[in-house]
């Protein structure tokens, strides 16, 4: 689609596949790859059309994101850092932002600024070689982008503290028990699963899709009669849609929807 130093960034029948592409340093992300990624989220966002789903993925056969780079870190000063951070949370919170659902396909060692990636994803499907970590006491910091609020969020406080203050990893196993993983597979079946669920997804009204998950994201942290009213109003509105006419007319005449996007 567009070419990056960093990151490749493919799309196939609607569903785009972004992958951090470093495997020399496991994928490690410095200040580049941060902004590659976020550069190619935009040309994501920008194609609503073409693009569907987005699946996020690292290359190789050992690491999805080893952490940020801790050869660019060492020397850094905490305005140096308050910046790496910063650059992170943008290209973070641009995936959390698109309206399309993403992926994360978790291939190898997922750790420190790798499960803030994965995190900032709608889903985890990984594989069973996978382990997940924030190990960022073990370097005498504190996870920067994204990992004390989000790992929180997936899987309670009590679980991220123990994460984080520990700084060890767990397995796909422990990650399905605890929230951070919603599906094992096998690591040859691994892409081959996450084009699965987006094509499942891709099958239903996107508008709905995307509103869904808007409002949990948005609204999740709200008091509850808040967000019920936010419900309220999401569901009001794709009542203004083709896709909830077809839909409803499709089911009442026994066939498949056929779905605009409109
Ligand atoms: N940054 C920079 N380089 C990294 C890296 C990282 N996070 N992780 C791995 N690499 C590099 C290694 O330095 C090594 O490079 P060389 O071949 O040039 O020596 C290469 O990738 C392969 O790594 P290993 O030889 O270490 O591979 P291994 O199989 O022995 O171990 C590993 C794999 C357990 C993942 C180990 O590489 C490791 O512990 N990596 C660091 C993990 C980490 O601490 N991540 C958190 C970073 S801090 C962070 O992310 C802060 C934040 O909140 C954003």
């Amino acid at each position: 689609m567009k070419d990056f130093e960093n990151v490749l960034l493919e799309a196939e029948d609607g569903v785009a596949t972004l992958t951090i592409n470093r495997p020399k340093s496991l994928n490690a992300l410095n200040s580049a790859t941060l902004t590659d990624i976020g550069d190619a989220l935009d040309v994501v966002k920008n194609n609503e059309d073409a693009i569907k789903v987005l699946i996020v993925t690292g290359s190789g056969a050992k690491a999805f994101v080893a952490g940020a780079d801790i050869s660019q870190m060492r020397d850094m000063n905490p305005i140096e850092a308050a910046a790496l951070s910063k650059l992170a949370h943008n290209s973070f919170g641009k995936i959390e932002n698109l309206k399309q659902f993403t992926i994360a396909a978790v291939n190898g060692y997922c750790l420190g600024g790798g499960l803030e990636l994965a995190s900032s994803c709608d889903m985890r499907i990984v594989s069973n070689k996978a382990k997940f970590g924030q190990p960022e006491v073990t370097l005498g910091i504190v996870p920067g982008f994204g990992g004390t609020q989000r790992l929180t969020r997936l899987v309670g406080r009590g679980k991220a503290k123990e994460m984080i203050a520990t700084g060890t990893m767990i397995d796909a196993d422990e990650a399905y028990r605890v929230g951070i993983a919603d599906e094992i597979t096998a690591p040859e079946e691994l892409m081959d699963k996450a084009k699965a669920i987006a094509g499942t997804i891709m099958k239903n009204g996107l508008i709905a899709v995307g509103m869904a998950k808007y409002v949990i994201d948005r609204a999740a942290d709200l008091p509850l009669d808040t967000a019920i009213d936010f419900e309220t109003q999401m569901w009001a509105q794709t009542f203004a849609t083709e896709d909830q006419t077809e839909g409803m007319t499709a089911f009442l005449e026994k066939r498949h929807a056929k779905f605009s996007g409109k």
